[in-house]
């Protein structure tokens, strides 16, 4: 298990790229805003399996933080991070500052029109602009093969499979799926902000999207009455406040009323002061 090289700046991350270009390498790229977790490792791992190279990137990102929101406080955990990049077969750490990724004077932005405006987008507008910015940066700094992203951030995803297409980014965009914890909790590095009762109320998300699956497999297709349903799960095992609950088509994110082909339940609430979001896909 060798360290990662950790590579600081834009200058080091693009030297390391070339050498992988010019020895013919292929490159896969796990973007992250550290406080690694189960989730990430397996990202990483998986990586691992399919590419000669890894690089995990680690850059709270500010852009895509809202006033009020937890840029501040968002964990930074670089020791552990570098640890858990160790075990999961990491070659390189790309740990820039900010004044390293973003120029004082900075301009341009990556905007992904429709798909970046609803669910989450509704309670954080500026945010996928922020994602979709900093995540094509960091594609052509680190110009990788394979990138690989979580289906948590379903929302994420979409944006980033859409941006990479209308942009013609030359990486291929792998889907990964959630990891959960034993009792359901999907994996998140917000998670350690919640107390001991909060983490149990905080199951309620998986619960009602459980609920959810299961109606569905069993032959429901009225979209509303089972966000209705979810929304019951939510208030009967939490005091969260539901910032949404949608059942949208999951290539386009529009609310859909029935159920037919591939669709997504979708949902964030706030236990406490922490807003975690979930997902399940549904096949109609
Ligand atoms: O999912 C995340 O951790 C972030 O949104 C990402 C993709 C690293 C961009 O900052």
């Amino acid at each position: 298990m060798a360290d990662p090289a950790v590579l600081k700046t834009p200058d080091e991350m693009r030297s390391f790229s070339l050498m992988a270009l010019r020895e013919d390498k292929s490159l896969g790229f796990v973007p992250t805003m550290g406080a690694l977790h189960a989730g990430h490792k397996a990202l990483i791992e998986r990586a691992r399996k399919e590419n000669d190279l890894v690089v995990v990137s680690i850059f709270v990102n500010p852009t895509q933080f809202g006033p009020g929101e937890d840029f501040e406080k968002y964990p930074r955990t670089f020791e552990a991070d570098e640890k858990l990049c160790a075990q999961a077969g990491a070659d390189a750490i790309f740990f820039p500052d900010k004044k390293a990724m973003y120029s004082e004077n900075a301009r341009t932005f990556v905007e992904v029109g429709g798909l970046q405006d609803v669910l989450c987008g509704m309670s954080r507008p500026g945010h996928f602009r922020g994602v979709a910015t900093v995540v094509t940066k960091l594609f052509n700094l680190v110009r990788p093969t394979r990138a690989y992203f979580g289906r948590k951030d379903a929302q994420q995803l979409r944006i980033i499979q859409t941006m990479t297409r209308d942009l013609d980014l030359p990486v291929e965009v792998v889907p990964c799926e959630i990891v959960r914890e034993p009792d359901g909790l999907a994996m998140s590095s917000r998670n350690k902000y919640l107390s001991p009762p909060q983490r149990k109320q905080a199951l309620c998300l998986a619960h009602a999207l459980a609920h959810c699956k299961k109606a569905v497999a069993g032959g429901e297709r009225d979209a509303m009455k089972l966000i209705g349903e979810m929304a019951e799960i939510v208030e009967d095992e939490s005091d969260g406040e539901i910032d949404y609950i949608a059942i949208v088509n999951a290539e386009t994110l529009d609310d859909v009323a029935v159920i037919a082909g591939e669709c997504l339940a979708a949902m964030a609430v706030k236990i406490g002061q922490t807003r975690l979001i979930d997902n399940v896909r549904l096949n109609g």
